[in-house]
């Protein structure tokens, strides 16, 4: 199947399953907890989980619907308390949770999403030690989610901050929910240690990808097309290595930490293009991107790794 068409199909099955669970959600909590999980989504997370299970073992993935559920769950978990540290107004194209019921509720509905994840991991059928493992490793990834967040906020207004110190900022925030995906789902379909190491290796670096993506996302795609408010990161003064390499170019941002009109981030998309930055940071996200294939190239061939390749492809060339 090819490969947008397969990651079709997921989202389908994804939306069609979360609506049937959170569907008639009840009460100002429940509300909250549905009103970011049903409003769609790449939903990303569970393809990799299914497709790596499905390298492991073709057909595998027939059963694990649950767990690619408790991953798309941690997911909105963290948009959900991230939109709240951003300060964002708009995800998914719809208000964010807290803009609707306040942040106490926001955190609240985070959490509720946190626990039902490991609740549906544990409804995954699959041998039980693997299930133990793949509870642990989930579990590991959230307080790396945590940490890379820590970091995420205490770069906001710095200006020295390196590229080294991203790197591990992003993968924490970002490439370790991906790694977790691609291992979990390794894992549960019964996986060597050496294939699920190298399913956990190719979600880490492709998860960096994925996220030096989202930073240019940010900057240049409109609220219309990435569903969230453009010129976030700008405003908030976030460390990105767009940031990084304008500085390093005498270009300073800082005068940008503030509400910015569309013509002014125009503006500033153009003199970052003039500088040739843009295309210098898509440059080290391709290069993340071949260390993820690189790290598959351990999995024998099949048409799951080749659409595991072209999801990589994918996160690099998304606009949205
Ligand atoms: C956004 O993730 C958060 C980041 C890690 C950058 P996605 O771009 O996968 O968001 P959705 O799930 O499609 O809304
Ligand atoms: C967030 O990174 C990563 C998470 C762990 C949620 P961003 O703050 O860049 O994500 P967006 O751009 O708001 O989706
Ligand atoms: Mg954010
Ligand atoms: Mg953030
Ligand atoms: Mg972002």
């Amino acid at each position: 199947m090819e490969l947008i068409a397969y990651l079709e199909k997921v989202q389908e099955t994804v939306d069609k399953t979360l609506l049937r669970e959170y569907g008639d959600a009840y009460g100002d909590l429940y509300k909250a907890s549905a009103h970011l999980l049903l409003a769609g989504g790449k939903r990303l997370r569970p393809a990799v989980l299914l497709l790596s299970a499905d390298t492991v073992k073709k057909g595998r993935s027939d059963e694990l619907l649950p767990a690619a559920l408790a991953i798309e769950l941690i997911h909105t978990f963290t948009l959900i308390h991230d939109d709240i540290m951003d300060g964002d107004r708009e995800r998914r194209g719809v208000p964010t949770v807290h803009t609707l019921w306040g942040e106490p509720t926001a955190i609240l509905a985070g959490d509720v999403l946190y626990a039902h994840a490991f609740e549906y991991l544990c409804h995954a059928l699959a041998d039980d030690r693997a299930r133990v493992k793949a509870v642990t490793m989930l579990a590991k990834a959230c307080a790396e989610i945590c940490e890379g967040q820590q970091l995420d906020m205490s770069f906001e207004g710095r200006n020295d901050v390196t590229k080294g110190e991203y790197l591990e900022m992003v993968q924490k925030k970002t490439g370790a929910l991906y790694a977790a995906s691609a291992a979990i789902g390794g894992l549960l379909a019964g996986g060597t240690m050496v294939q699920t190491d190298a399913l956990y290796q190719y979600g880490l670096q492709s998860g960096i990808a994925f996220q030096i993506q989202d930073d240019i996302i940010d900057i240049i795609s409109s609220k219309e097309r990435s569903g969230k408010d453009r010129g976030s990161d700008l405003r908030r003064g976030k460390q990105t290595l767009i940031t990084i390499k304008a500085c390093e170019k005498g270009f300073d941002l800082a005068p940008y930490k503030r509400d910015l009109s569309t013509e002014e981030l125009d503006e500033v998309v153009g003199n970052l293009q003039k500088l040739c930055i843009i295309d210098e940071v898509r440059a080290i996200a391709v290069e993340y991107a071949e260390a993820a294939k690189k790290a598959l190239s351990l999995i024998p061939r099949s048409a799951e790794r080749d659409m595991l390749n072209g999801v990589v492809e994918f996160f690099i060339a998304r606009g949205s």
